[in-house]
């Protein structure tokens, strides 16, 4: 009997493969479980644990135009995109244009694989909230997603975590995905506050649901360190994966393993085609939030081929 040696923190993400050989036939049967619930009686078994990613988490690349590009811009963009994504199908793309560009942005989209969605919305249905976006209205003009407490909503407009759970809430019920978005500042990160932050962030913004009880939902976390931002620096692999890691486990612990294996964590903060292929190999980052890089053709594009699993 072979068995090999693995971090059982990790088992989950592991796949276990079992051979049993017939002696006989010679021939040998291959099953794959998921949890290590044995009883190793037949001498013929033997067990390996190979590691290899388990998950079906297909990778996301995400890009947030933020305040930028106007509507040819967008479209031009758009249909550069259509036209060179025929052949990608292990990745899912996203684009987040301004409100004004929406609806002509989703006309170009047409029936291509290209996710739409929206920087913000207010988590009201409907009513006196001048100069707000509700839910519904976006999910008319095609949105599939929303981006959700982005640390410039945050930092510019006060956005609270608990004003993300209601949004968050509202999404869902409407039909869309949120993507809400965490991160620490530079100085809660050299006070080495960073996990309580997060800790914080996700109380906060998903608490909701955790009280609510809520065992299943769809949707997107993206970890971005605020001193990453439109700065040029981003994450190590190691730093980004260390959160990551941290934050599958907040979901694991709060709404369990199944959630936690197959929500998707994106990282952003000055993602480019130079390091997202190292930031990419990571266990548990799933795609990313891009800003920057995504209002170009060539530099979004090839971060697409690259995040491709
Ligand atoms: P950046 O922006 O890629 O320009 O750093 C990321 C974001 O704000 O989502």
């Amino acid at each position: 009997m072979v068995i090999g040696i693995c971090n059982f923190d990790i088992v989950c993400n592991l796949r276990i493969v079992i051979w049993d050989f017939n002696a006989v036939s010679g021939k040998a049967n291959r099953f794959y479980l998921n949890q290590l619930e044995l009883t190793l009686t037949n001498p013929w078994v033997c067990l390996y644990l190979i590691g290899e990613k388990m998950s079906d988490r297909k990778p996301l690349i995400a890009g947030n135009w933020k305040m930028n590009l106007n509507l040819d811009e967008s479209v031009d963009l758009v249909k550069t995109l259509i036209g060179s994504m025929v052949d990608l199908e292990g990745v899912e793309v996203l684009v987040a244009p301004p409100y004004t560009s929406l609806a002509t942005v989703k006309n170009a989209i047409g029936s291509a694989r290209i996710l739409l969605a929206a920087q913000n919305m207010h988590w009201e249905t409907s009513g006196a909230y001048t100069g707000e976006i509700s839910g519904q209205m976006l999910v008319e003009t095609g949105c599939t997603h929303v981006i959700l407490g982005h640390s410039e909503r945050r930092t510019h407009f006060g956005e609270t975590d608990e004003m993300i759970d209601l949004k968050a809430k509202t999404a869902l019920l409407v039909g869309l995905i949120p993507v809400i978005c965490i991160g620490e500042t530079l100085e809660e990160r050299e006070k080495e506050q960073t996990f309580e932050v997060i800790k914080r962030q996700l109380d906060g913004s998903l608490g909701s649901f955790r009280d609510d009880r809520v065992s299943s939902f769809s949707i997107v976390l993206a970890y971005e360190p605020v001193w990453a931002i439109g700065t040029g620096r981003t994450a190590t692999p190691e730093q980004a994966q260390e959160v990551h890691h941290f934050i599958r486990e907040w979901i694991k612990g709060n709404f369990g393993a199944e959630t936690a294996n197959s929500l998707r964590v994106l990282y952003g903060g000055s993602v480019k085609p130079g390091n997202i292929k190292d930031l990419m190999s990571k266990q548990d980052i799933d795609g990313a939030l891009v800003g920057g890089a995504s209002l170009k053709a060539d530099s979004f594009i090839s971060l697409i081929r690259l995040g491709e699993s």
